[in-house]
C-alpha cells in the first residue's frame, strides 16, 4: 500500500482535499442531487453513471464498477503512480509527504533527479526526427522506410526518426550543456570507454522512440537499415526504463478518444507500426520480452479484450502459453483474453500488407477464446486416448485451473476438459479445488445462497462503509473478532480504524483496502442498494452491533457448557457463566 509513507498522512491528506475539485479539473461534473455526474472517463458510455461524492469522498461507476478515492482517481486516470499521486493532492493543499526512513524508489524515478533525464530523452527524439529529414545521409533510411511502405503520416505519428553515422553526434547536439555527458550516460544513449570518453549507442540506425504510457520519452528501440546484426537494439535498461513494465504503443492508443475496445499484443514494435499504416490501429508490443503478468496488469487498466497475436508454429504456441499463464491471475477481473494465429512464415506486418485491413480485422475477430486454446493445447499435449494420456492432461491443466477463481469459470473449464477424460465434470473440479465444495449441486446452491436475506455483518459493513461516522459514538465490543463469522475480520478492522481515525470518509476506507480482497469486496458492496433509509443507517447499524453483541455471549455460553461436561470450570469461568446465563 502507502510503502513508507505513513498511513496516517494519507488518511489526513484525503480528509483535506476535495475529491470534487479534483476530478473536475479533469473530467467535467454535473451536480445531480448530493452527488455529481459525468460520463464515465474509464469507459465509453452516452449516458453518466460516473458518480462522485463529496460528503463522502469517492468516485463510483455504476457502469463499470471503477471506484476509489482522490488517489485512486489520479492513479487510473493519470496514470500515475501511487507515491506520485499522493505527491500531487499534497501539492494541491500544500502539504510537505513526510517519508519514514528512506525515500521509495518510485519517488525517485519522478522527483527531481530523474526529470532531466526525460527532458534530454525528448530532445533527443527531436533530434534523430530532424535528421531523417535534414542530415545529408538521410536518403537510404528514407529509401528503407519506402521500401516497408510507411507512409509520412506514420512516420510522423510514431516518431520515427534517424541516427546518422558517426560516433559522437548526441556530445555534439549538445554541447556545452553541463550535464551532458553524465546523462546520457545515465539514459544508455552513450557508452562510457574505460578512458573516460563516450560514444553514441545508436549509429546509423532508424530509430524509435518508446514512450511511457504518461508520454515521457524513457528509451529508444533502432533498427538496422537493410540487413545486418544486430536488427534490433534497445536502450539497456535504466532508472527511468525498465522493459518489463513497458508496453510499446499503449501511449498512443491511449492519445486516442474514447476507450480501447481491445488490444492486441504482437512481438515486434514494427508489427505495431506497420498495422497502423494499414488502418489497424490497436496493436501494442513488448520490447523483446515475453508478456509479463506485469504487462498485463497494465493493459488491463485499459481494455476489457486483450488478443494475442502468434505465429501458428510450435515456438508461437509456446510464448502463447506463455502469454497466457501470464494472464490467468487477471480472468477474474472480467477481462477477455483470446489467441490469433498466423499462417507459418507470417508476422502481423506481412500479414496485413498481404491481405489488407479488413480481412485481418476478420482474423481478429475470429481469435479463440482463452478457453478453447487451453483445451486445444493440453489435448495437443497429450495423447488423451489412452488413460495415461488422461492423466497426464489432467497433470498438465491442474496449475492451469488452480490460478483461476473457483467459480463458474474454471467449472466451464471442467466441463470442456471432462468431455475428453473418463471422469465427470464434477470429480474433476474437485481435483482441482480440493478443499472446495466441489460440484455443480453447491456452486448453485451459492449462488441462492448469495441472493439471500443479506447478513448482519454484511450489512454493518455496508453501512459503515457509507458513513463511517456512525461509528464513532458507538460502543463497539471488543472481542468482536472471536466471532466464528465470515466478514467479522473486515468489520472490526474498519471499526478499529475509524476509532483511531475520526473524520475518515468512505474515500479513505476504499483506499487504505484498495487491492486486496476485502477492497474487492468493499467497492461491490458500495454498489449494493441495502434499502436501509439514509435516517435509520445510524439505529440499523446500532442494532446489528446489538445482535453480534448477543452472538459473542451465545457463543461463549456454549463454549462454556460443553467444557464443563468435560472438567470442573474454575471459579472465574463458573461467575461468568452466571453471568452469560441471567443476561
Ligand atoms: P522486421 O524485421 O523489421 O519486420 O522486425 P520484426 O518486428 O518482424 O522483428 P522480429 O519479429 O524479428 O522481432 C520482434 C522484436 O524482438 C523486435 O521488435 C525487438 O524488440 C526484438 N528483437 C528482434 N531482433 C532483435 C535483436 O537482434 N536484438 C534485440 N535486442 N532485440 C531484437
Ligand atoms: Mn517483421
Amino acid at each position: 500500500m502507502a510503502g513508507s509513507i505513513p498511513r496516517t498522512f494519507i488518511d489526513d491528506l484525503l480528509s483535506r482535499v476535495d475529491i470534487v475539485d479534483v476530478i473536475d479539473a479533469r473530467v467535467t461534473l454535473k451536480k445531480a442531487g448530493k452527488s455529481f455526474k459525468a460520463c464515465c472517463p474509464f469507459h465509453n458510455e452516452k449516458t453518466p453513471s460516473f458518480t462522485v461524492s463529496r460528503e463522502k469522498q469517492f468516485y463510483y461507476c455504476f457502469g463499470c464498477s471503477a471506484g476509489g478515492s482522490a488517489i485512486r482517481f489520479l492513479m487510473d486516470y493519470d496514470r500515475m503512480e501511487f507515491v506520485e499521486a499522493v505527491e500531487e493532492l499534497a501539492k494541491l493543499v500544500g502539504v510537505e509527504v513526510p517519508y519514514e526512513g528512506s525515500r521509495p524508489r518510485a519517488t525517485l524515478q519522478s522527483g527531481n533527479s530523474t526529470k532531466p533525464l526525460y527532458a534530454l530523452m525528448d530532445k533527443l527524439a527531436q533530434f534523430y526526427t530532424l535528421q531523417l529529414r535534414q542530415h545529408p545521409q538521410k536518403e537510404t533510411a528514407v529509401a528503407y522506410l519506402k521500401s516497408r511502405g510507411l507512409s509520412g503520416q506514420t512516420a510522423k505519428i510514431f516518431e520515427i526518426g534517424f541516427a546518422p553515422p558517426g560516433w559522437n553526434n548526441l556530445e555534439k547536439h549538445l554541447a556545452g550543456e553541463a550535464e551532458a555527458v553524465t546523462q546520457l550516460v545515465q539514459t544508455g544513449m552513450s557508452i562510457k570507454k574505460d578512458s573516460g570518453q563516450i560514444y553514441d549507442r545508436f549509429r546509423e540506425r532508424i530509430m524509435f522512440p518508446i514512450r511511457d504510457k504518461r508520454g515521457r520519452v524513457i528509451a529508444f528501440g533502432g533498427r538496422i537499415i537493410n540487413d545486418g546484426t544486430p536488427k534490433y537494439l534497445n536502450s539497456p535498461e535504466t532508472e527511468i526504463f525498465h522493459k518489463g513494465r513497458e508496453v510499446y504503443g499503449l501511449y498512443y492508443l491511449l492519445k486516442k478518444p474514447g476507450s480501447i475496445q481491445k488490444v492486441m499484443v504482437v512481438e515486434g514494435y514494427m508489427d505495431v507500426i506497420s498495422l497502423y499504416n494499414h488502418g489497424v490501429d490497436n496493436a501494442v508490443a513488448t520490447l523483446g520480452t515475453a508478456i509479463s503478468e506485469t504487462h498485463v496488469q497494465l493493459l488491463v487498466k485499459h481494455t476489457h479484450e486483450i488478443i494475442y497475436c502468434f505465429d501458428g508454429d510450435i515456438a508461437g504456441r509456446k510464448a502463447a502459453w506463455r502469454a497466457l499463464e501470464a494472464s490467468l491471475p487477471s480472468v477474474k477481473d472480467g477481462i477477455q483474453f483470446k489467441f490469433m494465429f498466423l499462417p507459418d512464415g507470417e508476422d502481423p506486418d506481412t500479414m496485413v500488407s498481404r491481405v489488407g485491413k479488413a480481412k485481418f480485422i476478420a482474423l481478429q475477430n475470429q481469435a479463440k477464446p482463452l478457453s478453447d486454446f487451453v483445451i486445444e493445447y493440453l489435448l495437443e499435449q497429450s495423447d488423451y486416448q489412452t488413460i495415461d494420456g488422461q492423466a497426464r492432461l489432467v497433470e498438465l491443466a491442474k496449475p492451469i485451473m488452480t490460478q483461476l477463481p473457483q467459480g463458474a469459470y474454471a467449472q466451464l473449464l471442467s466441463a470442456r476438459l471432462a468431455e475428453h477424460v473418463e471422469m465427470s465434470e464434477n470429480d474433476l473440479y474437485a481435483r482441482f479445488f480440493p478443499n472446495s465444495r466441489s460440484n455443480v449441486q453447491k456452486f448453485h446452491a451459492d449462488k441462492v445462497a448469495k441472493a439471500e436475506k443479506p447478513s448482519v455483518i454484511r450489512l454493518a459493513i455496508a453501512m459503515l462503509l457509507e458513513r463511517p461516522s456512525i461509528a464513532e459514538r458507538l460502543d463497539i465490543p471488543n472481542n468482536l473478532s472471536e466471532l466464528q463469522m465470515p466478514g467479522v475480520d473486515l468489520l472490526s478492522q474498519m471499526l478499529v480504524f475509524i476509532k483511531g481515525n475520526p473524520n475518515v470518509t468512505t474515500g479513505a476506507l476504499l483506499e487504505y483496502w484498495h487491492g486486496t480482497r476485502e477492497g474487492a469486496y468493499l467497492l461491490k458492496i458500495l454498489h449494493w442498494e441495502h434499502h436501509v433509509p439514509e435516517e435509520g443507517v445510524e439505529t440499523e447499524f446500532k442494532g446489528a452491533i446489538d445482535i453480534l453483541y448477543r452472538e459473542i455471549k451465545d457463543q461463549r455460553l456454549a463454549k462454556l457448557l460443553t467444557q464443563s461436561k468435560v472438567s470442573p470450570l474454575s471459579g472465574d469461568e463458573k461467575g461468568e457463566l452466571a453471568r452469560l446465563l441471567s443476561e
